[in-house]
């Protein structure tokens, strides 16, 4: 790469944020740089975040059919094993793959990618310091994005080695599969994490703050997936706090724990500890403070609705910014932000962005919990409809889950759809582009839907809304 002329816009982080928007601006003829210091593109979500994640949550899925769940079916399989360093390498393949990929479409849209760590000096100038130690390189810009991304949340008296007490990426890494697992924070990585490893063998407790799993969750969810949880195994401590915890040394780590209440004391083993107790926007080396750049309290880059700093020329997206961290966000909010540096008005619908947790049955959400509505004075219609009576889900022996749909009680237009279903996170996004294109939950019900379907049971919870569906 070179940067011999001023570029028309400098990415700073090569994330799910950050590269769209590389790309997008390639695409549209924009002379575009992306720095990122990871030495591979795709951030969080490629490298120790999405993907990783999926691929061992799939293998898991694999091996836990194959070993206990093909009964229904008149199938068993006898002496089913693992190969986990084989499991892994799997997974590390698809990362490099996609990683790769995306230096190749770099090259095919013309970004220049520079490997390092960049450094805002003020408005219109970065410096990259190359990751091989080399002089650094200012790059000028007419515009800037930082797309910086998160980091895993430090707890307090929780010392994380990435070893016995891991995060994320340590918990993506392991080598064997720990005979007893504490998970501390039952939010979307303690939940997917947890699964993984209960599904490969290990003893899994999940330590949690809350009264209640998967954070702002709709409620009658979250009991739902409680249970389905318990019965696969999962154990749960709520509304216990984790006071500090400490490697030990013949191997393994001890927590002390206590309730919230702070009158139940008592200390837990385990071989592995996963600290998942939510993620930070990363804006360390940047150089804010130097040039002015508005952080919040919560280490949040502060922008307006156009995603504008307070700072002339300077941008920022993704997680590094308000609202969900996840990675479909963080590229819509990539693209929209470089149409708008190119005057056409880009433009993301916080409304209607979907959550999936993937676990087993999977959970899917778009927009309002019910909670929300209540909160809001919002008068609601409520529609359901179990997997139980959907023909296909009892046909696959596959029936744990729900479909809740909630719609205005004035105007029929659907406000909230939360899925429980093993294909859930695909079947969101029918709700998606319902609530996308403002439709009411009589144009769903009125939607042909394909026999025999899981998606059956979307247009019957639609039906429930307004008259009674069906088959329930
Ligand atoms: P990031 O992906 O964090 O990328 C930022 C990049 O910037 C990083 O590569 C970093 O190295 C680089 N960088 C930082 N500072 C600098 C600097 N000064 N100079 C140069 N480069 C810099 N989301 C989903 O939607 N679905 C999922 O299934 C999902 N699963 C997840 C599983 C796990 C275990 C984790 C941890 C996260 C998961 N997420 C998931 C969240 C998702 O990964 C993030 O929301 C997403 O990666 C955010 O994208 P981003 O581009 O804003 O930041
Ligand atoms: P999270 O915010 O989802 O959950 C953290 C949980 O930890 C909460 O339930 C919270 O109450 C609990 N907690 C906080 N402090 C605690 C303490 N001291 N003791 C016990 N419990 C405590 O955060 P998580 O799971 O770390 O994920 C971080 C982010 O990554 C999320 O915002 C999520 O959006 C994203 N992500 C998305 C995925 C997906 O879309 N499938 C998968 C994994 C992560």
């Amino acid at each position: 790469a070179s940067a011999a002329e001023p570029y028309d816009v400098v990415i700073v982080g090569g994330g799910p944020g950050g590269y769209p928007a590389a790309i997008k601006a390639g695409q549209m003829g924009m002379k575009v740089a992306c720095i990122e210091k990871r030495g591979r593109l795709g951030g969080t979500c490629l490298n120790v975040g999405c993907i990783p994640s999926k691929a061992l949550l799939h293998s898991s899925h694999l091996y836990e059919e194959a070993a206990h769940g093909w009964g229904p079916h008149g199938i068993s399989a006898d002496n089913v094993k693992i190969d986990l360093a084989k499991l892994m390498s799997h997974k590390d393949k698809t990362v490099t793959g996609l990683t790769g990929g995306i230096e190749g479409l770099f090259k095919k849209y013309k970004v220049d990618y520079f490997k390092g760590t960049g450094e805002i000096v003020g408005a219109g100038s970065v410096k990259c310091h190359p990751m091989d130690g080399g002089a650094a390189q200012t790059l000028t810009a007419k515009n800037i994005v930082i797309a910086t991304g998160s980091e895993p949340a430090k707890l307090n008296g929780v010392p994380v080695d990435e070893k016995t007490i891991v995060t994320s990426t340590g918990c993506l890494e392991l080598t064997s599969i720990p005979k007893t697992l504490v998970v501390v924070g039952g939010g979307v990585i303690g939940l997917e994490m947890g699964s993984v490893w209960r599904r490969l063998g290990a003893d899994v407790t999940v330590v949690e703050f809350l009264d209640g799993i998967g954070g702002p969750m709709d409620k009658e969810m979250a009991k739902t997936m409680e249970r389905i949880f318990k019965k696969q195994g999962m154990k749960f401590k709520l509304k216990t706090k984790v006071n500090s915890a400490e490697v030990l040394p013949g191997g393994g780590a001890r927590l002390h724990l206590d309730s919230v209440a702070g009158d139940k004391p008592e200390t837990l083993d385990a071989d592995i500890v996963l600290v998942s107790t939510g993620r930070v926007p990363n804006t360390v080396g940047l150089g804010l403070d130097k040039i002015g750049v508005k952080v919040n309290k919560r280490g949040q880059v502060e922008i307006d609705d156009h995603f504008a700093t307070n700072v002339p020329g300077i941008y920022a997206i993704g997680d590094v910014v308000r609202g969900p961290m996840l990675a479909h966000k963080a590229e819509e909010e990539g693209i929209a932000i470089i149409e708008q540096i190119a005057g056409k008005g880009g433009h993301v619908n916080y409304d209607t962005i979907p959550g999936v947790i993937y676990t087993h049955p999977e959970v899917a959400t778009v927009g309002k919990t019910e909670e929300e509505l209540i909160k809001a004075g919002i008068e609601y219609k409520k529609g359901t409809f179990p997997f139980m009576a959907n023909s296909r889900a009892r046909a696959n022996a596959d029936t744990d889950g729900l479909v809740k749909m909630l719609a205005c009680a004035k105007t029929d237009r659907v406000l909230g759809i939360h899925i429980i279903a093993s294909n859930a996170g695909e079947m969101i996004a029918e709700g998606v582009l319902a609530m996308e294109y403002g439709a009411s939950a009589e144009d769903i019900g009125r939607t042909c839907h394909a026999h025999p379907t899981m998606s059956e049971a979307f247009k019957e919870a639609a039906m429930a809304t307004y008259d009674k569906p069906i088959h329930f």
